[in-house]
């Protein structure tokens, strides 16, 4: 290979020589976005190396590491991403991704167990679709544009676990769509359902992300939360999740998801006259949260898209 051509190898000796023919060598590429994310990962790596001193017994463990990560994941488990969470690269590439006026409903993790075609709920409906699967929980508030102006007929796809921490589609005791469902706002940009009140949960720690865990000493738990995508014409699509604001992990969630405008309150209700005005037994609890949107294109269909969360 004609060494002028941008690909020159190395005969060099020292380690900033050898960065500098690395960086050389991707001169040539077409794309520009790939360039810039190649010459900036070279960069980044090498200097990594350098500040720590990489060894190569070091590097053949990392290799065999990646290796492992591959192997344990498969179409539900998306290992790299999980050590992805866990390393807070998720979060931050989500801050450069959505960066949202102020005021604006915030984003956060997908996670691995959003299913698709949830049954459409009625407006306070509740989507507890069995017996005994946590404290019943009222949610309500309103869907709003950011000059405060209401939007009917904004959609809000909502799951989350049941009160022994797992998803429906994880827990062979739980019904389909279980803790599931769809909801459309009212002519107020109201919303209000029936579900329980969520509870912290822990990632899986049988693979590398759980060895990055286990190495630092830290927890594998989230926070208790309520996964919702809320989406409207004309509106940009908000993936994101409502944190129990007295969880004892919302301020050390192992995937650092929690942002502080996404903390919701849960108030609990046990007076006969709480249960006459809303229509069930007590103990419940009861929340409030409005979602303001951001003009623009409407997402239309949710890849999996990030993180074990
Ligand atoms: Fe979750």
């Amino acid at each position: 290979m004609n060494p002028q051509d941008g690909a020159v190898h190395a005969t060099t000796s020292t380690a900033e020589m050898i960065t500098q023919s690395t960086l050389a060598s991707f001169q040539n590429t077409k794309d520009p976005r790939t360039k810039e994310l190649l010459l900036a990962a070279a960069k980044h790596l090498h200097a990594f190396a350098t500040e720590v001193g990489f060894t190569t017994p070091e590097l053949i463990r990392l290799a065999e590491i990646l290796t492992t990560a591959g192997q344990i994941s498969d179409s539900s488990r998306h290992e790299f991403l999980l050590m992805s969470d866990v390393m807070g690269l998720t979060m931050v590439v989500d801050y450069l991704t959505n960066k949202k006026p102020a005021g604006a409903h915030e984003s956060s993790v997908l996670g691995p167990f959003y299913r698709a075609d949830a049954p459409w709920t009625e407006m306070n409906g509740d989507i507890s679709r069995q017996q005994n699967c946590g404290t019943p929980a009222h949610f309500s508030g309103r869907v709003l544009s950011l000059d405060a102006q209401p939007i009917a007929g904004a959609v809000l796809d909502v799951w989350q676990v049941a009160g022994n921490g797992l998803y429906e589609n994880t827990d062979p005791d739980q019904c389909e769509f279980n803790l599931r469902g769809r909801l459309k706002t009212g002519a107020s940009g109201e919303y209000s359902f029936w579900s329980v009140k969520p509870v912290p949960y822990p990632i899986p720690v049988d693979g590398p992300a759980g060895l990055i865990l286990k190495a630092a000493g830290r927890h594998n738990m989230r926070p208790a939360h309520v996964h919702f995508i809320v989406s409207a014409e004309g509106y940009q699509t908000v993936i994101s999740e409502l944190f129990t604001s007295d969880d004892p992990y919302v301020e050390g969630d192992a995937v650092f998801g929690v942002k502080e405008s996404l903390k919701i309150e849960y108030q609990l209700h046990e007076s006969a006259e709480d249960e006459g005005k809303y229509g069930r037994p007590c103990p419940f609890y009861t929340a409030t949260y409005d979602f303001v949107l951001v003009p623009g294109r409407t997402k239309q269909e949710i890849a999996f898209s990030a993180g074990r969360a």
